[in-house]
């Protein structure tokens, strides 16, 4: 599953560029017995498997004889993934990512080989696979070298605290809706004003808990958004 999202996309076009180096380690061909069985009944009872912590170590330690970086468990009882944990673990030399199936994995194996628990969300997904993949995809578009357009990832959503303005391409009208004048104009500082302003104003009516939860060290509004806001207000009551 990881090993075919790996092969497309931005992933793909990382380890293209030698930005990224991506591989998987199935915990099944570290385990015993005949049936090499990876999952158990939990103690005390109850519906559902708990992963084995056998394999699992063998697996992990197996991986940290040649991969660097810590070992992140993806779970929903983890820290909730953003995008300024993803720049953090982006700037780490590399990450081994464990994905757990079933209810869960044995905590000894939290306890003695996790460093840190990522959530992507507060829902509950059959296995840790995607979270890791949605992981390593939104590295891999911050990786040098890996976007087009450098400037792009510094521009979307969140890379500031805000949420992205809106895009149009051609063609300048479809299904009689028109493209907003100002970008067609050429006007770079017109343009430029009416996008952050697009930017703050969805943010603050789609997600206010964003700007509420802005660090204040690192992001407050300037002089210009405040003015760009009230401007914006009074357009708006003007009609
Ligand atoms: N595994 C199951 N659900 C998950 C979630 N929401 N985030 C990360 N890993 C998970």
């Amino acid at each position: 599953m990881c090993n075919s999202i790996a092969h497309y996309g931005i992933i793909r076009q990382a380890a293209l560029a030698g930005a990224l180096k991506f591989d998987s380690l199935d915990p099944r061909a570290y385990a015993r017995g005949p049936h090499r069985a990876v999952d158990d009944r939990p103690y005390g009872g109850g519906p559902g498997m708990v992963m084995k912590p056998g394999p699992l170590a063998a697996c992990i330690d197996a991986a940290r004889m040649s991969r660097p970086g810590p070992v992140v468990y993806l779970s929903p009882q983890g820290e909730l993934l953003n995008q300024s944990l993803v720049e953090e673990l982006a700037a780490l030399p590399g990450l081994i990512l464990l994905a757990g199936r079933y209810e869960g994995i044995d905590e000894r194996i939290v306890e003695s080989r996790v460093e840190r628990e990522i959530s992507i969300g507060d829902y509950v997904l059959a296995g840790g696979e995607l979270a890791a993949m949605v992981i390593v995809e939104a590295i891999a578009r911050l990786l040098p070298g890996v976007l087009g357009n450098r400037m792009s990832a510094e521009q979307d959503s969140f890379s500031s605290g805000l949420l992205d303005c809106p895009h149009f391409t051609r063609p300048e009208r479809f299904e009689g809706r028109n493209v907003p004048p100002v970008l067609l104009g050429g006007d770079h500082e017109k343009i430029r004003q009416w996008r952050l302003t697009q930017a703050l104003v969805r943010t603050g009516e789609r997600r206010p808990d964003l700007i509420a939860n802005l660090d204040p060290d690192q992001f407050r509004l300037n002089d210009e958004q405040v003015e760009l806001l009230s401007t914006y207000q009074l357009e708006q009551e003007d009609g």
